[in-house]
């Protein structure tokens, strides 16, 4: 119980810091990251794939501080108005240094498909947030490979992106590699084990879920927010 008290004392102290960083990831995501370094054990690594100014990966570093763990984070700082190429780079650097986590976290700049074929270190949690499109996910899946049976993978703007979506279609719901086990909004959890049926039928009953986040987006796109609305979306974001 006391134990119970501080991780969620640890928790928020750990949301405060990320909160102000720019970024998407929700405070109930973000207490997902939490819990999944908490089941890791002291020494292990976490990889995460897109790091952007660093609000993922304060929550990463700080549960890995705290757990003995270490976090690598990758990032192209992509160039163009979404992500802002280099000037990110800066405001991710600054913000891990802020957060006290400079010997936490190790960051690697560069394509997450360009180093994935000579990676050879091995990998106790993978975080997926970089491209979108069908190809570069499912290609981010396949780090999964310097990860051990049952080791888990966490992935965002899932049943949200059309593209993480359909990777998520054909290498989850159709593939024999990775089971669904559950989200917070966008950001499903899978474990690297053989799914049962059972397991499939759980991203399939994601999938309206998914048609109504589509609709959003295209409803805000449109400037229809009331029309959003309706459907229980009162953000002028994309749903996440
Ligand atoms: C959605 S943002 C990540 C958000 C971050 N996880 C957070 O919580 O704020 C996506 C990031 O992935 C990076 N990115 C996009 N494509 C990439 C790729 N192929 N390899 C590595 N990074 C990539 C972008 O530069 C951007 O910073």
């Amino acid at each position: 119980m006391v134990s119970h008290v501080r991780e969620e004392a640890d928790f928020d102290a750990a949301w405060r810091r990320a909160e102000p960083v720019p970024g998407w990831l929700t405070q109930a995501q973000g207490r997902a990251l939490w819990d999944a370094v908490g089941r890791l054990g002291p020494g292990a690594l976490v990889v995460e794939i897109g790091s952007h100014q660093g609000r993922s990966t304060i929550i990463l570093g700080l549960a890995a501080r705290a757990r003995g763990a270490r976090v690598i984070a990758v990032d192209a700082f992509v160039d163009g108005k979404l992500f802002g190429g280099s000037p990110t780079r800066q405001r991710f650097e600054a913000n891990i240094a802020a957060a006290g986590l400079d010997d936490v976290v190790e960051l690697v700049v560069g394509y997450s498909t360009k180093l994935r074929p000579t990676w050879d270190r091995p990998i106790d949690l993978l975080y997926v947030d970089g491209k979108h499109d069908y190809w570069t996910y499912t290609d981010d899946l396949l780090w999964s490979r310097h990860l051990p049976a049952d080791a888990e993978i966490l992935v965002h703007d899932c049943y949200s992106s059309i593209g993480v979506t359909l990777g998520t279609i054909a290498k989850i719901l159709f593939g024999s590699r990775y089971t669904y086990v559950d989200r917070a909004g966008s950001l499903a959890r899978f474990a690297l084990r053989r799914p049962t049926t059972k397991d499939r039928l759980r991203v399939l009953r994601e999938l309206p879920w998914f048609a109504r986040n589509v609709v959003i987006k295209v409803l805000l796109r449109l400037r229809l927010r009331p029309v959003a609305r309706v459907l229980g979306h009162d953000e002028p974001y994309d749903p996440y």
